[in-house]
Formats: C-alpha cells, structure tokens, sequence
C-alpha cells in the first residue's frame, strides 16, 4: 500500500509527505530567518528554553546536541512558572509556533517580571504581541505549518540564540547536517519502494502494535520526539525508555503476556560503547520472547547529524505508518478537543 503513490496522496490530505521532504530546504530557511534576530545579551550562566509539546522538543534536542560542550546548564521547561532560580544571569527561549499556548505565555511573563534574559521565538499570536509590547527580542517564524512539523525552524532559531549569546560557535556541523538530511530525504521520499525505504520497512513491521523507543546517551530526546510523532500523525499509544535506567525496572515487564501488543524500537549507533551495545543486545533478547523488535540506526558522524538523522527518519516511520492505517497524518483533532475545553485564565 505504501507503494501507491496516489492512494498516499488521498490519505494525505494536509500534505505531511510534503512538509517532511521540505524539510532539508526548510531548515535554509530557517538560517536566514534567525540571522536577522539582533541580541546584546551575552553568556548567560544557565538557559531555559520554555514551550509545550512540538514547541518543547527542539529545546531538549539542543540539549542532547549541546550539554557536554556548553559550560551553562540548559533544560527544558515545560509549565506556567519558572523555577526560582531563573534570574537576571538566565537566557529564557520562549518558543511557541502558534503564539497562543498558555503555559508557554505565563512562563514567559515570568520570565520578563524576572528580568531574565528573555527571546521568543513564534510565528505569532499573542506571544508576537506580547514581545512587541515588552520590548522582548524575537524571531518570526513564517506559518502554516503544524507546530511540530516547523521544528527546523524552532531548532535552528534555538541554535541561533545560543551563537549570538556567545554560548556555540557558528559552525559548520548545521551546513553538513543539512547535506546529510538532503540525502536522506532520497531514501526516505514515498517515491522509494518500501524494500529499498527503511522508513517504509520500520512503519510495516509496526503496524497494528503499540510502539516503545529504547534509547540511549545524546539520544533521548529523538526518542521523546518520536514517540510524540506515533502519538500526533499515526494517532496511537507509544512509549519510549532509555538505557540504563530501564534496566533497573521496565525489564521486569517483559515477562507479562501483555507485552506482546509492543513493538520495541531499539535506537542503534556505530559509536555506542561496548557496554552499552551489549546492554542493548540483552534487552533485545528478552523483549522479542514477547514482542517485536526493529533498529533505528542513527546516520552521520557529528552529534547533531547523528540526533536529526534520527528526527528525520523517525518523522518519516510516524507519517508512514498513519497512511498504512489511512490516517491523515496532519489534523490532531483530539488535541484540539482538548484544548477547546480548557478554561483560559
Ligand atoms: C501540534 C503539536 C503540539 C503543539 C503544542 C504547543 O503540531 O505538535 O504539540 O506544539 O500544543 O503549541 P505551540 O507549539 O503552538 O506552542
């Protein structure tokens, strides 16, 4: 079925295949869109990148990219109120595509009383108002894409803000990510037969299971951003753990017959260490007792090669397998059900 171009195209009514082979060109794009942005804040001692959801994940991927090679600490933060020790020395990244999360305004209002060092970065909404109003820096991201679908451009706007702070040097690992995901893009497009489309190979063997992403090391948060992208595009369950922790608890669930409604996607790296692939090869071991298992190889040499190649690739199995099902991998109906029945404040 993933071989039939047209029937993917009626499924495909909100053009994600489109989006994701954009996706290399967008993030061109998005270099020149955050080149503009003018900064004077510089060495903050610790960052916090703040949003929700699609607008979150590029903050945990700097995270991965950057944690063993920048002095201040970044994390993620996900929620109305920053923690007390964000102050004047914090660089505060408010991201949110749409402009209208609630969580990601408050903490961003907070983050101004505060006098952090504040950016945001949105397409608009009431975050464009706002910074305008407050004199807060910005990045304008262009719309019309699914928050989660613009995370070239949240990330690289992210990696901007952290050159122009002088925390990265401006570096060519971003030029060569995006010839690497140009390449990628020609085995992963749906013009590639699925025995020749790994992306097409991994959906096919998880149709019709429950999917859980065992990571490791600088990887997490590709797995985060996968197990989001079964949930929004192939609209189901999915899970994700990472080594060793899982070792020490998740393990045990391996031995209920319950498991075999999984599918357990291991991610995989030509620079694991010894330990870590053998801890890999026990786990696989006892999981496929029970459950279906598959790799995810991660491409590359560099750190941010190696974490968007992973992005690129598993972006790709998500909306693969939605069409497998015959879902429109773009609307997030429920998402918006929900969001309709929060109370504004
Ligand atoms: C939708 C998506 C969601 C949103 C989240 C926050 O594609 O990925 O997870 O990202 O609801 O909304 P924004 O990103 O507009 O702040």
């Amino acid at each position: 079925m993933l071989d039939d171009i047209p029937a993917l195209k009626e499924i495909d009514k909100g053009d994600a295949l489109g989006v994701l082979e954009g996706l290399p060109d967008a993030c061109e794009a998005a270099l020149k869109v955050a080149d503009a942005l003018e900064l004077d804040y510089s060495k903050p001692s610790r960052v916090i990148i703040t949003g929700m959801g699609g607008s979150a994940i590029g903050g945990d991927l700097m995270r991965d990219w950057l944690k063993k090679d920048v002095l201040a600490p970044i994390e993620t933060y996900r929620g109305f109120q920053l923690p007390v020790y964000a102050g004047r020395k914090t660089l505060v990244i408010a991201a949110s595509y749409s402009g209208n999360t609630r969580e990601t305004l408050s903490a961003l209002k907070d983050a101004i009383s505060r006098r952090c060092m504040c950016v945001a970065i949105t397409s608009g909404g009431k975050m464009l108002k706002l910074a305008k109003e407050k004199g807060v820096p910005y990045i304008q991201l262009p719309g019309g894409y699914m928050p989660r679908f613009a995370i070239s451009y949240l990330l690289l706007s992210m990696a901007e803000v952290f050159y122009k702070v002088g925390l990265i040097e401006k570096h060519d690992e971003i030029h060569a990510t995006i010839g690497l995901l140009k390449e990628l893009r020609d085995r992963l497009k749906a013009d590639v037969r699925t025995d020749k489309n790994p992306a097409k190979l991994l959906a096919s063997q998880i149709d019709g299971k429950i999917p859980i992403i065992y990571t490791f090391g600088p990887f997490k948060a590709a797995a985060k951003r996968l197990k989001a992208e079964f949930n929004e595009n192939a609209k189901i369950p999915a899970f994700w753990g990472f080594f060793p922790e899982i070792s020490h608890n998740e393990i045990e669930g391996w031995a209920s017959d319950l498991s075999k409604n999984f599918f357990v996607i291991f991610i995989r790296d030509k620079g694991e260490t010894a330990g870590t692939r053998g801890e890999i090869e026990a786990t696989k071991g006892i999981v496929e007792r029970k459950a279906g298992v598959g790799e995810l190889h991660a491409r590359g040499d560099t750190k941010l090669e190696k974490i968007l190649s992973l992005v690129y690739i598993g972006d790709y199995v998500s909306v693969y397998l939605a069409l497998t099902q015959g879902k429109d991998p773009t609307p997030v109906g429920t998402i918006q059900e929900l969001k309709g029945k929060l109370v504004d404040w």
